[in-house]
């Protein structure tokens, strides 16, 4: 492409080390849609004839179907997508094909094709979290009536309707979740048109590319332009760039994107972690089915829950692609350097493993894998571990009009009395009560119960039923 200036190639090792076609060619499809927008504006302009534009559309035609059935070669000499498919366009049509790159450099071509992939991509990673978040609610339905401890310092600490866990998962992943925003700002601008940095000579119309990339035809864009809220109205792109040299080295859509896939997979992490430890034989909360479980080649009894573990697992390697990218974009002079090459698999790989997770954890919460062990849950609360009874005598005592940290002091007292004697709240007795203050009166004994605890949460965000039946409620409207 270059070769007029040049008198011998790169060599081998100079070729392996720059081309990026192994993995950019996953948006050869944003690149012919560029392409077609962009040749379609060269012959409103007069570079192209009528004829050239169509022999461009039927040689992209082509191309698409050579790629779809697995037959286009690419080469690695040819470095990258933009210069494989123009390429192969030329071999095809022949000269109109070299008129096709026109006033336009790879700088603005693949900050445009990116944008749009990005754009899709933020879409799938959207409708994967809904999937996902549609099974967290369908468990939540079914456990409004079981009672699980909370756990603060991972120390057993309030009881807890195992419905408001599952809404304080759906809520981890609903309000964290930040694809639109991703996908809004990969829409934002349109950098076709900005050229290598300072813009175009040939009198291209960077609106009218804005709105065609994705496929606008010319009819939807005239009528656009001569309706009152103007071409704005209509396309892929909210608008075109405003500055060319910021345009071709923008890259902030790509670390939203990113940004979005590291604070999903934190939640998913932290999601995970939870789920590992309600499903140890020392919770044994939920077992996990045998579709996102794994036995152990050693030890016949082992049900691991590798699922969740390397959900956990990639959290970091996500995390990690979005350090690579801040580190990749903070020292870099002015418009394109070549280093943004590298911007490309860091934003595949978070996405797909981003994608792969919310996938799996859908299957982890769908109603065949997540089994709820009610019997299990029972014999802990039963076995009284933990005293979580024991906030129930604080909560009655500043109802008696004792001060709370009164009341605090002499239900510490009592609990300390409970272990020592090496009993239950549920064992205790008047006599007990009176043994520790005078002030824990015998009707006390009847206000021990968790789902007594439980049902005092009436606050808006508490767990009491009633507020979890509310919200359910309400989401049953966000998922239609
Ligand atoms: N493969 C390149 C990239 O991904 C395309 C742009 C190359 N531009 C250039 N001036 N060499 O960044």
């Amino acid at each position: 492409m270059w070769q007029g200036r040049f008198s011998g190639k790169p060599d081998k090792l100079m070729q392996e080390f720059s081309q990026s076609v192994s993995f950019d060619q996953r948006l050869w499809r944003e690149d012919i849609q560029g392409s077609l927008a962009y040749a379609a504006e060269l012959q409103r302009i007069g570079i192209l004839s009528a004829k050239e534009l169509a022999d461009i559309q039927r040689g992209f035609k082509q191309i698409t179907d050579e790629i779809e059935s697995g037959k286009f070669q690419w080469k690695v000499e040819l470095e990258d997508v933009h210069m494989n498919i123009e390429s192969r366009l030329t071999e095809l049509i022949g000269d109109a094909g070299k008129k096709l790159h026109t006033g336009r450099s790879r700088n603005d071509q693949v900050s445009t094709d990116f944008r749009v992939w990005a754009a899709r991509r933020a879409d799938d990673l959207d409708a994967a979290v809904k999937a996902l978040l549609s099974q967290i609610l369908g468990r939540a339905h079914e456990t409004v009536d079981v009672i699980v401890p909370a756990y603060t310092h991972l120390q057993r600490a309030m009881p807890v309707r195992m419905a408001h866990q599952l809404l304080a998962w759906f809520g981890m992943i609903h309000d964290g979740s930040s694809f639109l925003h991703a996908w809004a700002q990969a829409r934002a601008l349109s950098p076709l048109g900005s050229g290598a940095c300072s813009g175009n000579s040939f009198g291209v119309d960077m609106q009218r590319l804005a709105m065609r990339v994705d496929g606008t035809t010319e009819e939807q864009i005239d009528a656009a332009a001569k309706s009152a809220l103007g071409l704005r109205n209509i396309g892929a792109f909210k608008s075109a760039a405003r500055n060319s040299m910021q345009a071709v080295s923008d890259r902030d859509f790509a670390l939203d994107l990113v940004y979005a896939c590291a604070k999903c997979m934190t939640h998913l992490s932290r999601i995970a972690e939870d789920l590992i430890l309600w499903s140890t034989a020392e919770f044994g909360f939920v077992t996990l089915g045998d579709a996102v479980t794994t036995g152990s080649s050693i030890m016949p009894q082992k049900r691991n829950p590798d699922a969740c573990e390397l959900v956990r697992g990639k959290t970091g390697r996500v995390v990690g692609h979005l350090m690579s990218l801040f580190t990749l974009l903070k020292g870099l002079p002015s418009t394109y350097n070549r280093d943004l090459q590298e911007d490309k698999e860091a934003v595949f790989d978070a996405t797909d493993q981003t994608l792969a997770c919310l996938r799996v954890m859908a299957l982890v919460f769908s109603k065949e894998s997540f089994k709820v062990n009610r019997q299990r849950i029972q014999q802990h609360l039963d076995s009284g571990a933990g005293y979580m009874e024991a906030m129930n005598v604080a909560d009655w005592l500043v109802m008696q009009g004792v001060p709370f940290r009164d009341g605090h002091d002499i239900t510490g007292r009592l609990v300390k009395y409970v272990e020592q004697k090496g009993m239950r709240f549920a064992d205790l007795t008047a006599a007990d009560l009176a043994a520790v203050d005078k002030r824990l009166k015998p009707e006390l004994l009847k206000e021990l119960s968790l789902e007594a605890l439980v049902e005092r949460k009436q606050v808006y965000a508490g767990t009491a039923k009633a507020r979890v039946l509310e919200r359910l409620a309400e989401l049953k409207e966000w998922l239609k």
